[in-house]
């Protein structure tokens, strides 16, 4: 019998290619991994005890924060910080960076819980992380991460990461309390037959993007739309399953709601390491030299050919 491949023996393989690797990156990824599972088995017991609802603030960008929100902000940046390596962590809970003074290499953007609105009615949830080398400025171009990846708390706990070399997945074993590799280098399809808008703000959407919209239903090839308002499950079923996933500036909302740092980057890595393509109005968001660190940018992404037929119309 083979022993599984766990997500610590497979990015230790990986680190093995590099000469340069010291071994610190694993650890790190470690750390995150450990954070995931203590978030996963909470997210598990979010019916049995009072952690449930709201906590009665709302955070920067004026969400409403859920308690489960303020509990895995708060372990995350408990376990960062605690880890000796990270140089600043920036979280969307947040309103500043964290810098630490153990002086770390890395510099860590995270999501501690996204699509939170869903905890309560048993619905996926997800949290996202971007990491970098650590730099004077703590906004950096999302073309420098060195890594990215989120967990999804999903009928199955899966991890899901890249540090340029494809994209792997780890779905978690709970008898053994580890990720086991279950999809190495997965490709998303060129095409797919599935798009994802929130297409009840039809009205506030420009008429290129209408049309578009329109083109899909009216079109020959038949469409299906799929929407769970967690990005995460958003572009886990992009990733596996093909199609695209939009989330656009509208009349209300010029830059759109999902944030660069924490959603876009991270995610437009992960597509772009499996074959798909992201675009931020015309352009990659990771060429975007961040101005703040809650910034937010309009995105569509996914399959190839999806996301150019979409730059047609807008
Ligand atoms: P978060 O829970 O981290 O604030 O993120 C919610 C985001 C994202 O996950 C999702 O794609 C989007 O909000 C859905 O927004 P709408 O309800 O406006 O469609
Ligand atoms: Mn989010
Ligand atoms: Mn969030």
């Amino acid at each position: 019998m083979k022993k599984p491949t766990t997500l610590t023996d497979f990015i230790l393989q990986e680190g093995r290619r590099h000469k340069e690797a010291t071994g610190r990156f694993t650890l790190l990824m470690n750390y995150i991994q450990e954070a995931g599972k203590i978030i996963a088995s909470h997210i598990k017991k979010a019916g049995l005890t009072d952690i449930l609802g709201k906590s009665g603030r709302t955070n920067i960008s004026g969400d409403e924060v859920q308690k489960l929100d303020e509990f895995s902000n708060q372990l995350i940046i408990n376990t960062l910080l605690e880890s000796g390596l990270v140089h600043a962590l920036a979280s969307e809970e947040l309103e500043e960076p964290i810098y630490s003074k153990a002086g770390g290499e890395y510099t860590v953007f995270f999501d501690p819980l996204d699509g939170s609105s869903n905890i309560d009615i048993n619905i996926n949830v997800g949290t996202i992380f971007s990491i970098y080398h650590k730099s004077s400025n703590v906004l950096q171009e999302g073309k420098k991460q060195v890594a990215a990846g989120y967990i999804i708390y999903g009928s199955s706990v899966m991890l899901v990461y890249t540090t340029g070399q494809g994209v792997h997945m780890f779905t978690l074993d709970p008898s053994m309390g580890s990720f086991l590799l279950s999809h190495r280098d997965i490709k998303i399809p060129d095409s797919g037959n599935i798009y994802s808008i929130n297409e009840a703000y039809a009205k506030l959407y420009s008429k290129g993007l209408n049309d578009y919209l329109r083109s899909l239903k009216e079109g020959e090839k038949k469409y299906k739309l799929r929407y769970i308002g967690a990005m995460v499950a958003d572009i886990h079923r992009t990733l596996l399953k093909g199609g695209i996933f939009i989330y656009p500036e509208d009349k209300k909302h010029p830059n759109g709601k999902l944030r660069l740092m924490y959603e876009v980057n991270p995610m437009s890595m992960l597509i772009e390491q499996a074959g798909g393509l992201s675009r931020s109005r015309k352009s990659n968001p990771m060429l975007i030299v961040p101005k703040e660190i809650h910034q937010r940018v309009p995105v569509a992404l996914g399959s190839t050919e999806e996301v150019k037929n979409y730059l047609k119309f807008i």
